[in-house]
């Protein structure tokens, strides 16, 4: 897609990685509608870049959210829906209260889903639409410590491919994009710790939003972004005894890091 020509409906543009993927993206040249559930960020932002660009304010975790920013995007006229909001938890599962469990899957899996639905009949009837959802490498690469984001970035990742499957005689494309960590505040004082200690790589925001841009200028369709994870999510497909045996080894290192708790 030419970026010119896309009017962007961004979620969680005020974010770590939404900030940078706002900024890219206006700098192309694209329009941009940009969603968060808080406005002052959202308003901050949107002085910094200028022109071409709204806002809308809404929690995506409840029908009526997702009802008034698909009807601002109707209004806005977006031919792009980059579904990046997202909410994470480390921990154990047996630790997790069942409001953050509800939380991630709400914020990661049921709403992107629901505003990509509020949205399908008028992308449909455009010339050229593209729907990109950000999932995560732990979608492809399920990790301990992370079993509902797993499950919830999994489920977008499986949404994102019967979707375009769906599509495919429309001339609406859905692209799936795998991150792995991202140096973002997303990560809190404990996961930063324990990528420290498994030797994790992370990302800067700035480079994950280039390669989502680029993924959307050639038209991709699947991409996991950063090597040695790629390598061993596609591995994870076919002979997953092989990871769990390999991710054994780390469970040590996840449990002592879940363990941690932030100084009062
Ligand atoms: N950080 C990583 O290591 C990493 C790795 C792989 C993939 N990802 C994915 O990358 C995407 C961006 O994450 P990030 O690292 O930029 O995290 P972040 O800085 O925490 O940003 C998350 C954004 O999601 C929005 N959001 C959260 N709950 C929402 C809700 N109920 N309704 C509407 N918006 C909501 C927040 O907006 P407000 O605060 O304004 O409401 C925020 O702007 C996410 O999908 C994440 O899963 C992150």
């Amino acid at each position: 897609m030419k970026l010119e020509n896309a009017r962007i409906l961004l979620t969680g543009a005020a974010g770590g990685l939404g900030h940078e993927l706002a900024k890219q993206l206006h700098a192309s040249g694209a329009s941009l509608l940009l969603a968060g559930r808080d406005v002052a960020k959202l308003e901050a932002l949107r002085a910094t870049l200028g022109p071409r660009c709204a806002v809308v304010a809404a929690d995506l975790t409840r029908a009526e959210g997702v009802a008034l920013v698909a009807r601002v995007a109707r209004d806005f006229k977006v031919n792009v829906l980059i579904n990046n909001a997202g909410a994470s938890a480390f921990g154990l599962l047996e630790n997790q209260p069942r409001a953050s469990i509800e939380q991630v899957l709400a914020t990661c899996l049921e709403a992107p889903i629901c505003l990509t639905q509020a949205l399908l009949p008028w992308f449909k009837a455009l010339p050229e639409a593209v729907i990109v959802n950000v999932g995560s490498m732990f979608g492809s690469l399920p990790f301990a410590g992370f079993t509902t984001y797993s499950a919830a970035k999994a489920g977008l990742r499986a949404f994102s491919q019967a979707l375009r499957r769906e599509l495919a005689d429309t001339r609406v494309a859905v692209v799936h994009i795998a991150p792995r960590a991202i140096d973002t505040a997303m990560n809190g004082e404990a996961v930063t710790a324990l990528n420290r200690a498994l030797k994790s790589e992370s990302d800067a925001p700035d480079a994950v939003a280039c390669e989502i841009v680029a993924a959307l200028v050639r038209n991709a369709r699947e991409v996991h972004l950063g090597f040695p994870e790629r390598f061993f999510a596609w591995l994870n497909g076919f002979a997953p005894g092989l990871i769990d045996r390999g991710l054994a080894g780390k469970l040590p290192i996840v449990k002592r890091h879940a363990a941690y708790r932030q100084p009062a």
